[in-house]
């Protein structure tokens, strides 16, 4: 791979250790995927989880020295004031939540601790070359948006930050970003939760870029779009999709397909998301002890339809729904909520469903939410919920749980 000038210096140490370490790690990772050069980012997303591997990186980078050149937006950890009020995380967990937030704002990040960058702060035009990590992010903002990064983790896009370069390969080139699998989709969606179900069918579909047809624009909104994104990369690794006559890419199928014949063709029906509906209810409660919403974070018009949900009928179980501050910000302004509050929801900002310190203990619960990444994460620490859509997990939080 060739440097420029600048780039090499930088890897020689001349703007010291710690962006030569990034620099080193940058061109490891060109080179593994054979680019030819590095190339200048506008914008970063680091998927900080304020989990000991990944703040051991970002504090071995600031005691080098390094400072980001491209102040990046970071995922959330969690809400220290919430979770120690509600005395559920010990010493230990608070001292290493602290402590990322103390690393990354050496590093001169912008802590905004939220999943949905592409919605508030950091929002790239079409075509802008941006290094973004976080299974949903990446994918919404390539597809949605039609930016340019690839599937980057939080360590290589830190190191992108501070260099304020990429290598150049996969979805920064023009060849990578047509479709190459036409994906028929054979019946009417209706609500984020059909694009989910749709999204889980990332293995049926396979490798490769898909091209989504058949889905009428009028059904796509953005919280569509957001699950659709996040479920391609639980079931399956997906960098970018393009959707007729909804992505900026794919105005046509022509254009999708970049005047070359698909690869293949797959076509899901109402059977194959009803399939994947039923994998969703594996403990099939009955009843719900707690309801957990926003993963990715609610937008905030999903949070006033939660609103509107529990006004008419209030929850008598804790229900949790994770946004972003803005968001909560905005909720607060415009009394959305403390209407919350009083229907019986909490809104918790800058919080993952991925944060063992602050959920586990809901182990052993009967638990629902609406969205299938935050199942297969909790269940990682013993938090076994069902799936179903927010409708549902209201009514039910609305009838209660406890005996
Ligand atoms: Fe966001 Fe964490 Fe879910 S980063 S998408 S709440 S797993």
């Amino acid at each position: 791979m060739t440097l420029t000038q600048y780039q090499q210096e930088m890897l020689d140490g001349r703007y010291g250790k710690g962006k030569a370490l990034a620099m080193r790690v940058q061109k490891t990772i060109g080179e593994g995927f054979r680019a030819q050069r590095m190339v200048p980012i506008t914008r970063a997303h680091v998927a900080l989880s304020a989990q000991e591997a990944d703040t051991w990186f970002a504090r071995k980078l600031r005691d080098a020295g390094a400072q980001c050149a491209v102040p990046p937006t970071v995922n959330p950890g969690y809400c220290l004031k919430y979770f120690q009020q509600m005395g559920r995380v010990d010493e230990k967990s608070s001292a290493l939540m602290r402590e990322t937030h103390q690393v990354y704002q050496d590093l001169g990040a912008i802590l905004t601790y939220s999943c949905t960058p592409y919605l508030f702060g950091n929002i790239p035009r079409y075509g802008e070359t941006v290094s973004f990590s976080e299974t949903s992010v990446t994918v919404y903002a390539n597809s949605v948006l039609g930016a340019r990064t690839n599937r980057e983790s939080s360590a290589s896009a830190l190191c992108a930050a501070i260099t304020g370069f990429v290598p150049e390969y996969g979805m920064l080139l023009d060849e990578n970003r047509r479709g190459t699998v036409l994906v028929q989709v054979d019946t009417p969606l209706q609500g984020e939760f059909d694009f989910a179900l749709l999204g889980m069918n990332a293995k049926r579909i396979g490798p490769g870029v898909p091209v989504f047809a058949g889905i009428k624009p009028s059904d796509v909104t953005t919280e569509a779009l957001i699950a659709l994104g996040a479920q391609l990369n639980v079931a399956g690794m997906v960098d970018l999709f393009h959707m007729v006559g909804v992505t900026p890419d794919a105005p046509n199928l022509e254009r999708a397909f970049g005047g070359r014949q698909p690869e293949r063709t797959v076509t899901i029906t109402r059977e194959d998301l009803e399939a994947q509906r039923a994998l969703l209810m594996p403990q099939k409660y009955e009843q719900a002890d707690f309801v957990i919403l926003g993963c990715p974070h609610y937008t905030y018009d999903q949070i006033c339809r939660a609103a509107r949900l529990l006004k008419q009928a209030p929850a008598v179980v804790p229900v949790w729904i994770l946004t972003s501050a803005a968001v909560v910000d905005l909720a607060r302004s415009t009394g959305m909520a403390g209407q919350l509050g009083e229907s019986g929801a909490t809104l918790v900002p800058d919080t993952c469903v991925d944060e063992a310190p602050c959920w586990g203990h809901l182990a052993g619960q009967r638990g629902f939410t609406d969205s299938p990444k935050c199942a297969y994460y909790m269940r990682a620490f013993g938090v076994e919920l069902d799936v179903t859509t927010c409708e549902n997990c209201l009514a039910l939080a609305a009838k209660g749980g406890k005996s």
